[in-house]
């Protein structure tokens, strides 16, 4: 029963479900794509002409199977009864309370949306983990599927998605690689691998679809985005030696990804990574290593978080001693506030800490970023961090110190217009061809620039006047 698929159903339309089913329903004109979500405003925004994530490339991909072979549905139980294969990509956040809290993936929304799908099939299914998913939650997820026995066959596999933010389009026309994970040691397992190795086959060549084990296939998503993370990590450690000792973070890091082995992408120096997953993905990581005994292990990939928050922590320490000591009643100019550029996600961004490390301070921010709603900044600035995730400062920022002295504003000139300082905290393009002259002119003096993602020209900058400080850069 299961070769003849027709039917596909995602349950979760976020950031990693809208944009990957678009692209299998656009590749597999033959397939028919359910993406249904409990949340009726995203639902609405799919079907709308202004889709509820900002995605390059994503517009297009929607309004060419919209209607035919893709839709999006709040019908969550009819859709998932009705298809062959369903996708899970809800989400899976870290824990805020009880046992693993501030580590442990919180698997509340994944669990119920297994519960319901044992519920309300009445076919067999092939159930795919597309979320980011503890190593061993395929055990659990098998479990609870056939917790109600009613005969029907489910064949669990893991198939993590290793798209980035900004990028998911063209990662997903082209990836390096598709992982899938099943039951290879049971007839049945190998069929689903080969169902849906079937659907990717449509557009991605054979040699990069990789299929292994379950447990492989977890742990690897994991493993990655830790290897990726610890890059940065890496390169940011350097980038502190770098200051104190007149070396350019820029050439190292050149020079070091010269090296065929290195080689030369995720190198580049930062006030620290952010993104919904990279933090989330390396705690649970942690976790799972200290459940298993291996505490060296665990320790090993938490300083990756520690060097993170270190980061911030030093640029926020970088600005305010660089102004005297004290940056009171100071209007400070934030460029960017998105975890990088091209996206409107503001989830991890290394800005939510910047920010409250200045405001703080009691320093009044003015900030500019292209594609984030004034409506999320305040609300990133404002909800009260856990005490495992707020690097520096424990104070915690008042509500109305907030709404008082942050003000958000539609351009980089009128940010900078009458600031003592500009902290460069996302890497737009936009902000590398400013005309800093004219932007110098309307500073007071001294003009400082903090550039926390090497966007300016540093040499130019000061010869404008500015005095400027950039990562990993001499001083
Ligand atoms: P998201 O929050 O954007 O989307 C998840 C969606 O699931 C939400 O719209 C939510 O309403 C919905 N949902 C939750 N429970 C539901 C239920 N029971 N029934 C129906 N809908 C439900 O999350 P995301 O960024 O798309 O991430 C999803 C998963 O993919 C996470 O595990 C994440 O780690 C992983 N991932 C994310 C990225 C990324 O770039 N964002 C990349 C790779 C992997
Ligand atoms: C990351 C991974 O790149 C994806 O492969 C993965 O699927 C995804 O996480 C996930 O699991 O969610 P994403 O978070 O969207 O994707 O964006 P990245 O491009 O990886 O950037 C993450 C953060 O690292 C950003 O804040 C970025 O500015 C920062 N970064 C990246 C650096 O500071 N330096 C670099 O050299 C590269």
């Amino acid at each position: 029963q299961l070769t003849t698929m027709v039917k596909i159903c995602c349950i979760g339309a976020g950031y990693v479900g809208g944009p990957t089913m678009a692209v299998i329903a656009l590749k597999c004109p033959s397939i028919n794509v359910a993406v249904v979500d409990i949340s009726v405003p995203r639902i609405t925004a799919w079907n709308s002409e202004t889709l509820p994530i900002y995605e390059p490339g994503l517009d297009e991909v929607v309004k060419k199977c919209r209607g035919k072979n893709l839709f999006f549905s709040n019908e969550v139980e009819k859709n998932v009864a009705e298809a062959d294969i369903v996708f899970v990509s809800v989400n899976t956040p870290t824990k805020t309370s009880g046992l693993g809290a501030g580590k442990a993936a919180d698997l509340t929304y994944w669990e119920s949306a297994a519960r319901m799908i044992a519920d309300v099939s009445k076919s067999s299914k092939i159930v795919v983990e597309k979320s980011t998913v503890p190593v061993k939650t395929a055990e659990a997820i098998e479990k609870i599927l056939t917790h109600n026995n009613k005969g029907i066959e489910f064949q669990i596999l893991s198939n993590p998605e290793f798209l980035a933010e900004g990028t998911a389009i063209t990662d997903l026309f082209n990836p390096d690689r598709v992982l899938i994970g099943g039951r290879e040691e049971t007839p049945g397992g190998l069929k689903a691998i080969q169902t849906l190795k079937d659907v990717y086959a449509h557009w991605v060549p054979e040699e990069r679809i990789l299929c292994t084990n379950l447990w492989s296939a977890e742990l690897s998503k994991l493993a990655a985005n830790a290897f990726l993370a610890q890059r940065i990590s890496s390169v940011n450690s350097m980038s502190a030696l770098c200051e104190a000792t007149g070396a350019n973070v820029s050439q190292v890091s050149y020079a070091v990804g010269k090296d065929s082995r290195i080689g030369p992408k995720f190198l580049n120096a930062s006030v620290g990574f952010g993104g919904s997953c990279f933090q989330k993905d390396i705690l649970n990581l942690v976790y799972i290593c200290e459940c298993n005994g291996l505490p060296e292990v665990a320790n090993y990939w938490k300083q990756v978080i520690k060097i993170n928050d270190y980061q911030k922590v030093r640029f926020v320490n970088r600005l305010v001693t660089s102004m005297f000591n004290t940056i009171s009643g100071k209007k400070i100019a934030i460029l960017g506030f998105s975890f990088k550029k091209d996206t409107g996600d503001t989830r991890e961004t290394p800005a939510i800490d910047v920010c409250r490390g200045l405001l703080s301070d009691r320093a009044q921010l003015i900030i500019y970023d292209p594609k984030v709603p004034k409506a999320q900044m305040m609300k990133d600035l404002s909800t009260p961090k856990f005490e495992w995730d707020q690097p520096g400062s424990t104070v915690p920022v008042a509500e109305d110190s907030i709404t008082k002295n942050v003000t958000v504003v539609h351009s980089a000139y009128e940010a900078t217009k009458d600031s003592h300082a500009i902290c460069i905290l996302t890497e737009w393009d936009e902000f590398k061809s400013l005309d800093y002259q004219k932007i110098y002119d309307n500073m007071p003096k001294p003009a400082y620039v903090f550039d926390g993602r090497n966007v300016v020209d540093v040499t130019k900058l000061r010869q404008i006047g500015f005095i400027v400080y950039s990562i990993g850069k001499p001083l």
